[in-house]
């Protein structure tokens, strides 16, 4: 049923691997934690109501990271959400953390095993749908941190594998150590940096999840650079910065972050949003030289 009681379904589907399908408009939970992505929420019952509204809108793919919290936004996706069904949860590890906006990268195989085997505990499952290692340590070979992800493929702890913030020559030499079906790195409407990284998933049928799809409010901003075409089409900015995307490639898993229920249902109605030729032009226009 693709109507406005599932929106969310009006977003297609793409197979993470080639076998995981999910719908393309997902959810990102690393808004439901405290400031700086460190503790408690200021209103853990409206975190548990917003991962359940955006299930119920037909949202079936979460991202979280055990670092968000750190193990805060994990422990609520479990509370919100398990037995999870047809949902499937992304998680990521790599960071370690030392108080609000301080993160670390630890690729050390001993650390990135402890990190997967406390997921699994957390989020009460056998097998992590999709494990991505949060950043490359370029302290580490890169052979020792995607050989423990081989590792955990092999032993059935984790299905798919995926990357965050590479570049395409980081992701062919992931892929001569283990298969690698998403990346995610920052993008949207207004920053593209990750364009040659888009392109080259987009040839490979690999996923690509931007993080900060709105810029992480940047492009709602009242006297935002998507407010015009706002005010003249009816959506709002952060509808058109989410269907912007998922007009750009079919491989684009966009993962909207918010810890409001409002904001939610707004985001998740974007994937009934289509935008004509002219408007999607308009904001293709958007992107930084
Ligand atoms: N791989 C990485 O290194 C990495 C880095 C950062 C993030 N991520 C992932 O990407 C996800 C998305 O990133 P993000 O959450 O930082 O950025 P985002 O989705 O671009 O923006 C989130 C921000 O926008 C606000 N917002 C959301 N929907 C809105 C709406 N409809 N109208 C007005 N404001 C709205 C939220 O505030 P409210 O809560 O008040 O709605 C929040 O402050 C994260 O949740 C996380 O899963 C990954």
């Amino acid at each position: 049923m693709t109507d406005s009681t599932q929106p969310v379904l009006a977003s297609g589907t793409f197979a993470i691997g080639g076998d995981l399908e999910v719908h393309r408009l997902g959810y990102g939970a690393m808004q439901i934690t405290g400031p700086g992505v460190w503790g408690e929420p200021a209103d853990r019952a409206g975190a548990i109501a917003t991962l359940r509204r955006a299930v119920e809108l037909g949202t079936d793919f979460v991202d979280t990271a055990d670092s968000y919290g750190p193990y805060v936004s994990e422990d609520l996706i479990r509370e919100a959400l398990h037995p999870y069904g047809h949902v499937r949860i992304a998680t990521k590890a790599g960071f370690t953390r030392q108080g609000p906006g301080q993160w670390r990268v630890v690729g050390q195989p001993a650390y990135l095993r402890q990190c997967a085997e406390m997921s699994l505990r957390r989020l009460g499952v056998e097998t992590i749908d999709l494990y991505q290692l949060h950043r490359i340590d370029s302290k580490v070979p890169l052979e020792d941190q995607l050989g423990l992800f081989a590792e955990l493929v092999e032993e059935g702890k984790v299905r798919h594998v995926g990357l965050s913030e590479v570049t395409v020559e980081e992701l062919r030499a992931a892929q001569e150590i283990v298969p690698i079906a998403t990346v995610q790195n920052l993008y949207n409407v207004a920053n593209r940096q990750s364009e040659a990284l888009l392109d080259h998933c987009a040839e490979h049928g690999i996923g690509f999840i931007p993080w900060y799809p709105i810029a992480t409010g940047g492009l709602v901003a009242p006297d935002g650079p998507l407010t015009a075409i706002a005010t003249r089409t009816g959506h709002t900015p952060a509808q058109l910065a989410l269907a912007w995307l998922l007009r750009r490639s079919p491989v684009m898993l966009p993962i909207p972050g918010t810890k409001s229920v409002g904001h939610v249902e707004e985001n998740c109605a974007a994937a009934l949003v289509v935008l004509d030729d002219a408007t999607y032009a308009e904001l293709d226009a958007l992107a930084a030289p």
